[in-house]
């Protein structure tokens, strides 16, 4: 594994204890409003602490994804003191490198996580790898915001985010999205131009 990888890995497992409480980005409306209506098999990529995992209805048969330990340790914890989450398995693994086969999921889901992806471009290619032609793969994301000035003051602060928490605030995750290869079927801004919700097709 690469050195940003296991960098990025650490932030992550150094903060898990404190991230439930530090990330208040993602209201659960949105979460909620995400997710009400997946079904088959689902990814979560990404799935760190396990915020979405109480919205998955009943249906889907969710597998939650992500390289950072501490993160799925908090994410466990949480499903054994839910009610019955038979349907939702967690494992460890690599968004760059999935451990799926071509074609697996009906539905793939990210929340607030290619701006952590250390090559963000080979993550979402590996999304739409994984994803059925006919699946749908749900983001709710943030990313550099279009406001020039914004834009700026995001480059100047993401070395700091990136070294508190590993997160950079400046991604352009719409034209990683399309360098990908993915087609871009809703983009919704939520916040500004900051946070969207995103609906594409492999
Ligand atoms: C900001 S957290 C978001 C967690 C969750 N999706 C949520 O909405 O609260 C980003 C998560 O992505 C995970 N992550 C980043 N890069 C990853 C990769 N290459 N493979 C697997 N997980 C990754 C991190 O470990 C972290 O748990």
């Amino acid at each position: 594994m690469s050195t940003l990888n296991q960098r990025i890995q650490k932030r992550y497992n150094r903060i898990s204890g404190i991230y439930d409480t530090m990330d208040q980005m993602i209201r659960e409306s949105w979460r909620r409003e995400l997710l009400g209506h997946v079904h088959g098999r689902v990814l979560e990529a990404g799935v760190g602490t396990g915020a979405n995992l109480p919205f998955y209805p009943e249906k889907a048969e969710v597998t939650g994804i992500d390289f950072s330990r501490g993160m799925l340790d908090r994410a466990r914890k949480k499903l054994e003191q839910g009610p019955n989450n038979s349907r939702i398995h967690l494992e460890e693994a690599d968004i760059q490198a999935l451990p799926f086969a071509d074609d697996t999921f009906d539905f793939v889901v990210s929340t607030c996580v290619f701006c952590s992806v250390p090559d963000p471009v080979l993550g979402l290619r590996e999304l739409k790898r994984v994803c059925k032609p006919d699946g749908r793969i749900l983001m709710l994301e943030h990313m550099r915001s279009k406001n020039p000035v914004v834009g700026v003051l995001m480059d100047l602060l993401n070395p700091l985010t990136v070294r508190l928490w590993g997160a950079n605030i400046n991604r352009r995750t719409m034209d990683n999205i399309r360098r990908a290869g993915l087609t871009v079927l809703e983009e919704k801004p939520l916040f500004y131009s900051i946070l969207k919700k995103l609906v594409l097709r492999p």
